[in-house]
Parts: structure tokens; C-alpha cells; sequence
């Protein structure tokens, strides 16, 4: 069993702390705040044995194995180097880290430790996003040429740590990511050339972010993530022979339907995946832990995500002081 504690009391820990309890080796054991009360109130309302105040008072306890780190994204980096220098695993929030640099000390730190650290991606669990991949890498719409993709919603005014700049807000390190590294996944490879325009909101976050990536094996992709419009998402991917078009990619739900186009012909292609979000993630990080099995998104993978969002973020920077 992996014993689990929680750093923080996440809005998101609503939808992984059920995964935890349905994944077959883990066990919830602690939940850590800053604030006594909240840490207490976060406990009693998920049934979680143990209420601690401080995050390194949870890393110090003997009874974790394992940490999950929702916290804002400016605190995963520090958070997770903590995990590891206390000898626990880690399963860290999306992205883990802004700088490329941070993943090769996390990287070192987790060797020398011989703890698991992985970077939560839930889709990258989830039989649909494996089926997409095996669709395309099998020759489905042909050589792949395209993939357009995004994420955006719609949140209301500030404060929201995704428009505070000093904590790694902004649309595209929040939600960005997904398109990004779905891209690279189809690919295979980072891209040799990352363009992005970005719409800045007065807090100094890029309220709304467009990107444009090019690999070697001749795909372009096509970036979007935003904060501006309500939720959607999708991703497209186009080829010498047709196109796949993938429903929720980001999320898929219990059942979903790919549409598969060939020379003007639509094959529809159902697949299973997770009634409960989350549990395939938790569950393969178990078979990582318990049983060694390599992680399903490697630090190397999420070194490449790493450069290709700073790339990203510099152009749009760049491109802003060249207007200005
Ligand atoms: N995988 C997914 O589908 C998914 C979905 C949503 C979010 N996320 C990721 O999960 C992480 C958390 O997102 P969220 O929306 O759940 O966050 P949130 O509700 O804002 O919670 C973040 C937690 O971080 C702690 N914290 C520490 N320093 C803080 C600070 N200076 N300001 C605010 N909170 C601080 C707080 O816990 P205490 O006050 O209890 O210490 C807070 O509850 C982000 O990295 C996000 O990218 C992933």
C-alpha cells in the first residue's frame, strides 16, 4: 500500500482524493495546511485520519509514503525538492516546473533518493489518449501534418492565483499545457520551433495564449489556451489521408466517440475509458512505486514540456516588447 499525504487543501483534491480511495494500493492518510483550521475543516468534510499544520510537518511524518502536491505553481519545484529530501515519492500538479533546470534537479535529487516523482497528467491515463496514439502512429489519417488543439474557461475576476504572476499564473503554464504536451505525444519528439502571441491581462499573465510548434517529422501544431472564454476543448489532428477528431481530450469521460475521417468517410470509433477520473493515474503511479514499473510521464517528457512552454513564453514576450 502507498500511504498518502496531501500538501494543501486544493479545490482539486475534491477530484483525487475519491481516486485515491477507489485505486486498489493507496490509502489517505494525512492532509496538510498552512492554516490549523482549514487543514482541520479540509479533514473532517473528507474523512481524512489526519489534520497537519505545515507542509514540512506532513513530510516529516514517518507514516507517508507518498505526497501529492496540488499547491500553486510557483510552489512545485520547492515543494516537491522537500518531498524528495524527506524520502517521499511525489505526484505533483501540472506543470512541475517552469524552468527546464528545475527538472534536472528534481531528476538528480530523485535518483539519488530512489523516489518516484511524476508530473500529473490524468488524460495520459486514460485508454482514449493510447488509442488516439496507436490510431495515429498506425497510419490512420496518413502521415500526420497537423494537430490543432486547446483548452480554455472562463474564470471570473481576480483574485484567482491563475492571475497572480508571482505564483506561475496565466493561461498557458495552467491549461496550456495540455494542449502542448498532447502535441509532442503525437509527435513523438519536442518541436524545433515555438512561436507564441499571447493577450496579457493587467495582472501580468497571459490572459489568453496562442502557439504555434513545428517538429522535425513535418507536423505543425496549433496552440491555444485561454482563460477568457467559456469551457471548451479539442483537438484535431489532420493528415494526407483524413482526420481524427478527439472529444475531450483533456478529460475523457466513461464513453467517447472518435471520429475517424478517411477520404471523405466517417468511421466512428467508441471507446472505455474511467467512470472515475483520476484512479487509472493513481493506480499506475502505485505500479511505479510498488512494483517499479516506469513512470507513464517521465521526467524526461516533462523536461521536453518544460522548454517547449518557456520557448513559448518567451516568443510571446518578445513579441509584445517588439510592439510596445
Ligand atoms: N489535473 C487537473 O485536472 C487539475 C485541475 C485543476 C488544477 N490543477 C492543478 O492543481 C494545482 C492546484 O489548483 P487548484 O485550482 O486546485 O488550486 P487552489 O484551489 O487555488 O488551491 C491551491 C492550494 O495551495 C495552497 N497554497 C499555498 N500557497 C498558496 C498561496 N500563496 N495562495 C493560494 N494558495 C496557496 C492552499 O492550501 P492551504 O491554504 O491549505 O495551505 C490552496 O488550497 C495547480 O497546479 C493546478 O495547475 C490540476
Amino acid at each position: 500500500m502507498i500511504r498518502w499525504g496531501i500538501l494543501g487543501t486544493a479545490r482539486i483534491n475534491r477530484r483525487v482524493i475519491p481516486a485515491m480511495r477507489l485505486a486498489k494500493r493507496s490509502e489517505l492518510v494525512a492532509v496538510a495546511s498552512r492554516d490549523r483550521a482549514k487543514a482541520e475543516a479540509h479533514a473532517r468534510e473528507w474523512s481524512i485520519p489526519r489534520a497537519v499544520v505545515g507542509y514540512q510537518t506532513l513530510l516529516d511524518s514517518p507514516d507517508i509514503d507518498a505526497v501529492y502536491i496540488p499547491l500553486p505553481n510557483t510552489d512545485h519545484v520547492p515543494w516537491t525538492l522537500a518531498a524528495i529530501a524527506a524520502g517521499k515519492h511525489v505526484l505533483c500538479e501540472k506543470p512541475l516546473a517552469l524552468d527546464p533546470a528545475d527538472i534536472d534537479r528534481i531528476a538528480s535529487a530523485a535518483t539519488a533518493a530512489k523516489v518516484v516523482v511524476e508530473e500529473g497528467f490524468m488524460y495520459r491515463h486514460e485508454p482514449m489518449t493510447a488509442t488516439v496514439v496507436s490510431l495515429l502512429h498506425g497510419g490512420a489519417v496518413g502521415a500526420v501534418r497537423a494537430v490543432v488543439s486547446g483548452f480554455t474557461f472562463a474564470i471570473g475576476p481576480p483574485p484567482n492565483t491563475r492571475f497572480e504572476p508571482s505564483l506561475g499564473g496565466g493561461a498557458l503554464w495552467d491549461v496550456g499545457c495540455y494542449p502542448v504536451t498532447y502535441a509532442q505525444l503525437i509527435a513523438g519528439h519536442e518541436p524545433t520551433m515555438a512561436a507564441g502571441h499571447a493577450l496579457w491581462h493587467e495582472s501580468g499573465v497571459d490572459e489568453e495564449f496562442t502557439g504555434l510548434l513545428r517538429f522535425d517529422s513535418g507536423i505543425t501544431a496549433n496552440v491555444y489556451a485561454g482563460f477568457r472564454a467559456a469551457y471548451r476543448t479539442w483537438l484535431e489532428v489532420l493528415g494526407s489521408d483524413g482526420a481524427l477528431t478527439v472529444p475531450n481530450p483533456f478529460r475523457p469521460g466513461p464513453v467517447e466517440t472518435l471520429a475517424l475521417e478517411r477520404h471523405g468517410v466517417v468511421e466512428r470509433v467508441h471507446v472505455t475509458g474511467s467512470s472515475d477520473i483520476f484512479v487509472r493515474e493513481i493506480e499506475d503511479f502505485e505500479a511505479s512505486v510498488l512494483d517499479g514499473a516506469p513512470a507513464v510521464v517521465s521526467l524526461a517528457e516533462s523536461r521536453r514540456t518544460a522548454v517547449t512552454l518557456a520557448a513559448l513564453h518567451a516568443s510571446a514576450r518578445e513579441h509584445s516588447q517588439s510592439r510596445a
